[in-house]
This record gives structure tokens, sequence and C-alpha cells, in this order.
């Protein structure tokens, strides 16, 4: 019974080290800024100009909470057939949060 406490408590702190968000378990903000550069970022300059962060920031944006931003970030994914994992997903949605949302 012990043990099994104590490899759940170096789980969590574990976990805790990388992730931003409580919300986003298993993402990992440094992956999510690469990803985003690789898969995303290049229609969203198109769509949006600059670095293409415009999208994430304008008035009217449309992400509104942590649960949100994890369902847009699937959104572009399954619609742009980018074949992003789980993971990626999360990461990705990790380190939107950090740099742009900044939910609790
Ligand atoms: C082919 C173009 C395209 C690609 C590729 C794309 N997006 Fe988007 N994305 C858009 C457009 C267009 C919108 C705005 C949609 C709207 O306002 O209804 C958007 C909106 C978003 C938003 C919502 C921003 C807000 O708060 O309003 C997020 C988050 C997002 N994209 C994440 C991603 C991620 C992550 C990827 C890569 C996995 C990605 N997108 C790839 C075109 C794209």
């Amino acid at each position: 019974m012990k043990r099994v406490h104590l490899i759940a408590a170096a789980f969590f702190a574990t976990t805790s080290v990388f992730a931003q968000s409580d919300a986003f378990p298993f993402g990992d903000p440094k992956l999510g800024r690469k990803v985003l550069q690789e898969k995303c970022s290049v229609c969203h300059v198109a769509r949006f100009g600059g670095d293409g962060s415009g999208v994430f920031t304008r008035a009217k944006r449309k992400v509104s909470s942590t649960q949100s931003l994890l369902a847009w970030v699937q959104r572009c994914n399954a619609g742009n057939k980018l074949e992003l994992n789980g993971e990626q997903e999360e990461s990705v949605a990790a380190y939107l949060n950090q740099a742009y949302y900044k939910f609790k």
C-alpha cells in the first residue's frame, strides 16, 4: 500500500515539472512549441499574417477555456489531417496556454 502511494506521488511530482497547467497533464510546452511551428503555423501565418499568433490574440478569439483550447487544437489537427497524436495535441495546447491564453 505504502509503495503504491510513493509511486503515485513520484508520478505527480515528475509530471508537474514540465506541465504548465494541470489541464494538460501529458503536455510538454517545449514539444508543443516545436509541433506548432512545424505543423500549424504556415497556415495561421497565411491567414492572419505576422508569425500567425494573431489567431490566438485577436479580439474575438474563439478559445475561452482550457477545454475549448484542447478542442480547437483537435479540430484544426483533424480538419487539416495533420496527424498529431494525443500527447502532441496536449503539448500544443499546453504551449498555447502558457504563451497566449494563460488559463489557470
Ligand atoms: C489550413 C489552415 C490551418 C492549419 C493547418 C491549422 N489551423 Fe488553426 N486555425 C485556422 C483558421 C482559419 C482558424 C480560425 C477559425 C475561425 O475563426 O473559425 C484557426 C483557429 C485556431 C485556433 C483558435 C484560435 C482562437 O482562439 O480563436 C487554435 C487554437 C488553432 N487554430 C490551433 C491550431 C493548431 C494547434 C494547429 C496545428 C495542429 C492548427 N491550428 C493548424 C487554420 C488552420
